[in-house]
């Protein structure tokens, strides 16, 4: 059987990793890899993660399997978090391995009731394109970035989704878009919610930045907005990057809609399509975010290293904006932008000479992760691309 597969091509950005740490140069920067960094280009675990897990060490007395939907009370805490105290919507919850597991049960359970078709913005994440076709969605795309004038295409994305059929799925990112970094202002969801809800529209909302843009409850309340306005939508949420906890795998999938039974009735079927892949979630990263949400002390300090990483993010970026100086003719939209990542409008040629001649490493698309760089070294960077 083996005999009959061809070799898969390693993940570019995975691929990357793999480079930059052969490389031997000490002045060597690495804005491939999507994790945060500090100024110390070390990717931290939280004080609270660490209280968290000594408590959980003491108190926890056995490993027999959970439930199959996961930990209700992570998955009421973490609703809370995402939805809102006040959440006028009912949600059921499926704990998930990631915000990827979460996105690859929508994607199965949209294929089983939905149209079968999710419409994706240009661009996006790319391992979204990868789970929704394996999982046989039709995927049709909008407009959504122009990347040499940096500005996001509300108008052309809003007529794309005119042309969807009702009940078509359509991938929206809470907050800190990746690869792009465009934000969406309240009046920009207020216009995708009418276009979603005139045409009867099914929004996959993925959450995987609480806490890094616009602030922790700024970067829900686009999605609080449209999952109160429409029927039905789904909510993948990722704790990898507000938790700090991405290899331990933890995130939840909420099915959302105006009444109890309908909810319910989502998360049976959720629950019989994750028995049939991975049976069961994972464990130890829940109990940690559980843990941090229902313990004030320990939510407190949660909170409080999640600001000072939001804070960080955002004056490396109006320092490198400012550094780059016309570099493009909208460089000073970087410094604008929020999350971890921009696209910058760079050729893959311009790619290359960057990461052979200077040691600056990125994926060949021009997607920098913005944590990646040190306030110490902007100006130095900055003024590679410049030279470039
Ligand atoms: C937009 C977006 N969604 C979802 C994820 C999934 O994260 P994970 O599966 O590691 O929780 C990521 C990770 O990079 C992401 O950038």
């Amino acid at each position: 059987m083996f005999e009959r597969l061809s070799r898969q091509p390693d993940d570019p950005l995975l691929a990357l990793i793999g480079i930059f740490k052969a490389d031997p140069r000490t002045d060597k920067v690495d804005l491939g890899v999507g994790v945060y960094r500090d100024e110390a280009g070390h990717s931290p675990i939280f004080r609270a993660v660490k209280a968290a897990e000594q408590r959980i060490w003491a108190s926890q007395d056995s490993k027999a399997y959970v439930a199959p939907e996961g930990d209700q009370g992570f998955l009421d805490l973490l609703w809370t978090m995402v939805g809102g105290k006040a959440s006028p919507v009912h949600a059921a919850g499926v704990q998930t391995p990631g915000g990827s597991g979460a996105l690859r049960l929508a994607a199965d359970l949209i294929r089983q009731a939905g149209t079968g078709r999710i419409w994706l913005g240009l661009p996006s994440w790319p391992n979204h394109a990868g789970i929704f076709a394996a999982a046989g969605l039709a995927i049709e795309t909008y407009p959504y970035f122009d990347v040499p004038s940096q500005t996001l295409l509300l108008d052309g994305m809003l007529e794309a989704l005119q042309r969807a059929q009702p009940g078509d799925a359509v991938l929206l990112h809470a907050s800190c878009h990746n690869p792009t970094g465009a934000p969406l202002g309240a009046a920009d969801w207020a216009r995708i919610t009418d276009v979603i809800a005139t045409r009867g529209l099914v929004p996959l909302i993925d959450s995987a930045y609480q806490g890094f843009g616009a602030g922790f409850e700024g970067d829900v309340a686009g999605l609080r907005a449209l999952v109160a306005a429409i029927p039905e939508a789904l909510v993948a949420v990722s704790c990898s990057k507000s938790f700090g906890l991405y290899r331990e795998r933890t995130g939840a999938l909420f099915a959302v809609a105006g009444t109890t039974a309908a909810v319910e009735t989502a998360r049976s079927n959720l629950v019989a399509i994750a028995r049939t892949s991975y049976s069961m979630p994972p464990d130890h990263g829940s109990a940690i975010v559980k843990t941090i949400l229902g313990t004030p002390e320990l939510y407190d300090d949660w909170r409080a290293e999640l600001e000072s990483m939001r804070q960080r993010l955002a004056s490396l970026r109006r320092s490198f904006a400012e550094a780059l100086g016309g570099r493009w003719s909208n460089s000073l939209a970087i410094g604008k932008q929020e999350g971890m990542f921009s696209l910058l409008p760079l050729t893959p040629a311009e790619v290359m000479t960057l990461r052979e001649k200077h040691g600056v490493y990125m994926p060949t698309s021009g997607r920098i992760n913005v944590a990646g760089l040190k306030l110490s070294d902007v100006t130095r960077v900055a003024g590679l691309f410049k030279a470039i």
